[in-house]
C-alpha cells in the first residue's frame, strides 16, 4: 500500500535519470525504504539483492555500520567548510592516502564533487597546462569510440555513445575519436593482448598527425563500462602511456567506474604499470555513501600553475561542495576496509566463483560472449551467434531480463543487450550463486523467441 502510494507521488513531481518517464506506465517504480549489506528492502518488506551496486558506487554493503560510524562521528564536529582558504583533517588524510596507493610521480590531489565534473576539471587542467606552458596550438582531446565519461558538456564531448551523445552533438566540443581495442571485435585466432597490439596502431597514427594540437588522450582503463561492459588488454594501456611521453601528450585515465578494485586490481592502470597524468577517481571512493571526486595528479602538472597571483595562471576551478568533510569521511572509512580486510585478496576468491558460476552460459545459443575483469562480468546476449547478428535495440531485450529480476529479487539493470553483474564486496558465494540462477532465467527470458 505504502508503495504504491509513494509510486503515485514520485511520479508526479520526481524525473528521474537516465530514465524515458513514460516507460513508468509499464515499468514499475520501486521506492526503497531501507538497505542492509547486499541487499535493497522496499516499503511491503519485498528485498532486492543490488548485482549491479546501485551504479557502480556501493563496495562495501548499503548501511555498512563502520562507514556510518565514521559519518557519524564526523558529523558531530564539522559538517562542511570551504577549501579555498581552509581545510580540513578528513580531506588532508584522504588526500595523502590516495596518493601512497598510487604510483611515486602522483603527488598531488584535486578535489571535485562529482564523476562528470571531475572529467570537465581534467580536460581544463590539461588544457590549462599547455596554455601555460606557451603550447597554445594544444587544445584537443583524443578518446575511444564507445567511451563514456560523463554528462556534462565537457565529459559528454569526450564520449562516444550515440544513445548519449548524438542529440547534443552541435553544443558540444569535438573530440578525435579513435578505434576502441575492445576484445569483443577480436579475430578469434588471435588473442585479446595481440589484439590490443594491432589496434594501437591506430592510435599512434592519429597521436603522430596529431599531437600539436592535442593536449589529452582520455581513456577508461580496461573496461568501458556505460558502453556495454565491453574490455580490453592493458597492453593498449601501456603502449598508450609510452606514445603519450613520445609526443607530450597528457594520459588522463577515467578510474571513476573502474577505480577501487573493481578490475582485480585496486586501480585499473596498475595491470599495465604505467603513470598517467592525471587520475579521476569517483562513485566507489566514498564505498557508495555519497558524491565526491579526486583528481589526482603529478608535480610537473601542478608546478605549471604555481605562480605569482598577476601572472592568472592559477588553477581557478571550483565547486561549493568541494571535498566535503561527511563524503571525505565515508572515503576514509572505505580506504580503511580496504585494508583492514584484505580485500582486493579476498575479492580472488569471489571473482573467481563468480566465473564458475556463469562459465555455462558460454555455450548458450544467444550469448556471444561471457566477459569478466575482477569483479565486474558481463554476458552479450546475441540474436544469430553464427552469424553474429545482434539483436536490434528497439526489442529492448535487456528489459525483459530486468523485469524478471526484480521479479525474483535480484535489482539488475542491462545494458542494452548486455546484462552484467557488479557487485559490492560483501557479496557472499551463496548470494553470488543466487544471483547467477536468476541472471541466466533472466537470459533465457530475454532471448525467447517475440510471440
Ligand atoms: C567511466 C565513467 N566516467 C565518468 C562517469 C560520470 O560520473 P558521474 O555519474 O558521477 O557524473 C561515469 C558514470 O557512470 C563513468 O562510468
Amino acid at each position: 500500500m505504502k508503495s504504491s502510494h509513494l509510486v503515485k507521488k514520485d511520479l508526479k513531481v520526481v524525473w528521474h535519470p537516465c530514465t524515458q518517464m513514460k516507460d513508468h506506465e509499464k515499468i514499475p517504480m520501486i521506492p526503497i525504504k531501507s538497505g542492509k549489506g547486499v541487499w535493497l528492502y522496499d516499503y511491503d518488506g519485498v528485498k532486492y539483492l543490488d548485482a549491479i551496486s546501485s551504479w557502480w558506487v556501493n563496495l562495501f554493503g548499503h548501511s555498512n555500520a563502520y562507514i556510518n560510524r565514521s559519518i557519524k562521528n564526523q558529523l558531530s564536529q564539522l559538517e562542511h567548510v570551504l577549501l579555498a582558504g581552509f581545510t580540513h583533517e578528513p580531506a588532508i588524510d584522504l588526500s595523502e592516502r590516495l596518493i601512497k596507493l598510487t604510483p611515486s610521480k602522483i603527488t598531488k590531489c584535486f578535489f571535485t564533487d562529482n564523476g562528470s565534473s571531475s572529467i570537465d576539471a581534467a580536460m581544463k587542467m590539461s588544457y590549462h597546462y599547455w596554455q601555460n606552458k606557451k603550447k597554445k596550438s594544444k587544445v584537443k582531446f583524443i578518446a575511444l569510440s564507445n567511451s563514456y565519461h560523463g554528462e556534462t558538456l565537457g565529459s559528454l564531448s569526450v564520449s562516444n555513445i550515440d544513445l548519449y551523445k548524438k542529440t547534443y552533438e552541435n553544443i558540444l566540443k569535438e573530440t578525435i575519436i579513435v578505434e576502441s581495442p575492445d576484445s569483443y571485435n577480436k579475430s578469434e585466432n588471435i588473442s585479446e593482448e595481440k589484439h590490443a597490439e594491432i589496434m594501437f596502431d591506430k592510435m599512434y597514427k592519429t597521436i603522430k598527425k596529431n599531437h600539436r594540437d592535442v593536449c589529452a588522450v582520455i581513456v577508461e582503463p580496461l573496461i568501458q563500462c556505460a558502453g556495454y561492459m565491453r574490455m580490453y588488454h592493458h597492453k593498449y594501456l601501456e603502449l598508450l602511456s609510452e606514445a603519450c611521453r613520445e609526443y607530450n601528450i597528457h594520459l588522463i585515465a577515467d578510474e571513476i567506474a573502474v577505480g577501487f578494485g573493481r578490475t582485480g586490481t585496486m586501480f585499473g592502470f596498475q595491470q599495465a604499470k604505467i603513470t598517467p597524468d592525471i587520475i579521476c577517481l569517483s562513485k566507489g571512493i566514498t564505498g557508495g555513501y555519497m558524491t565526491l571526486s579526486t583528481i589526482l595528479t603529478t608535480d610537473d602538472i601542478y608546478d605549471a600553475f604555481y605562480d605569482e597571483y598577476e601572472k592568472l595562471n592559477a588553477f581557478l576551478h571550483s565547486h561549493s561542495y568541494t571535498a566535503n568533510p561527511i563524503a571525505c569521511s565515508a572515503a576514509n572509512a572505505t580506504l580503511d576496509i580496504f585494508k583492514d580486510k584484505d580485500v582486493i585478496k579476498k575479492n580472488k576468491i569471489l571473482s573467481a566463483h563468480m566465473r564458475k558460476c556463469f562459465e555455462s552460459l558460454k555455450d548458450h545459443p544467444h550469448v556471444s560472449d561471457v566477459r569478466q575483469k575482477g569483479m565486474v562480468l558481463a554476458i552479450e546476449l546475441i540474436k544469430d551467434k553464427k552469424r553474429k547478428v545482434s539483436y536490434d535495440w528497439k526489442e529492448r531485450r535487456g528489459i525483459r531480463a530486468y523485469l524478471h529480476g526484480l521479479k525474483n529479487n535480484v535489482l539488475m539493470r542491462p545494458l542494452g543487450n548486455v546484462l552484467y553483474f557488479m557487485p559490492p564486496y560483501v557479496i557472499t558465494k551463496k548470494e553470488i550463486s543466487f544471483v547467477s540462477e536468476i541472471m541466466k532465467e533472466g537470459v533465457d527470458e530475454a532471448t525467447k523467441k517475440n510471440s
